[in-house]
């Protein structure tokens, strides 16, 4: 069974406010990036690599790439948003599988990429996510509470997104159609009706998104480097 990783690092990390793409932030002495790729490069459950880009930082990658000696399959460029990247990267992959991920999750362990990859012999979408553990209120616009959804039902859902590739072409094709734009990539095929599984992966998956990620990054990386 072949299976491809598509990366979309096309951001420009916004939020992190960092004035650079968050993912060229060194922790312990590595590019975000490069941490993430370093999950998936080499290993022998991965048949291809496709990394999304931004076109301006293109060179930049192909250095860090030489750098650290790890090479894709193809470099693509980016659009203005992720869903649009990830759509310019999907036609480079020739797998029957693909697991997108986000560039901005380091965190990845290599037991929770075998375990999605397991799945998919038996389930055609499949995704990493965890119970949440804050209470989530729906609230309306001038901040008073609506209800109360029931915290058992709710999981914050990661990226590695895993699908048949033939689904989430056909999921990016509808959601182009209808101009739907999705936060991620299972919200475009739960769409076409497809039943997208949730496998429990775990807390360290975390995307670094906001400055105070940052700190907690920190702090994982430095566990990751001494059990290492
Ligand atoms: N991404 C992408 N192309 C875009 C936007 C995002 O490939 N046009 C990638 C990011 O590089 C990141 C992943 O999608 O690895 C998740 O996006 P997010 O955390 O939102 O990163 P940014 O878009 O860079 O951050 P922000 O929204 O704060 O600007
Ligand atoms: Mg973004």
């Amino acid at each position: 069974m072949k299976c491809g990783v598509l990366i979309p690092a096309a951001g420009q990390g916004k939020r992190m406010g960092l004035g650079f793409n968050k993912q060229f932030f060194h922790l312990n002495g590595k590019p975000i990036l490069i941490h993430t790729l370093e999950r998936f490069y080499h290993k022998p459950w991965i048949d291809e690599i496709i990394l999304v880009v931004n076109p301006s930082e293109k060179e930049l990658v192909q250095q860090l790439l030489r750098e650290y000696h790890i090479s894709v399959d193809a470099i693509v460029d980016g659009g203005a948003e992720r869903q649009e990247s990830i759509d310019h990267g999907l036609a480079f992959l020739h797998s029957e599988w693909v697991m997108v991920h986000d560039g901005a999750r380091p965190f990845l362990k290599e037991q929770h990429i075998k375990n999605l990859i397991d799945k998919l012999q038996i389930f055609d979408a499949v995704v990493l996510g965890v119970p949440i553990k804050d209470t989530v209120k729906v609230i309306d616009e001038s901040g008073i509470i609506i209800n109360t959804p029931d915290r058992k039902s709710l999981w914050a859902i990661q990226t590695p997104q895993a699908f048949r590739l033939s689904i989430l072409k056909e999921a990016y094709k509808k959601a182009k159609a209808d101009l739907f734009i999705g936060t991620d990539d299972a919200s475009l095929v739960e769409r076409l009706g497809v039943k997208v599984h949730v496998l429990e992966g775990d807390y360290q998956n975390i995307k670094i998104t906001t400055p105070e990620d940052l700190l907690i990054a920190k702090a994982i990386s430095d566990q990751w480097s001494e059990e290492n």
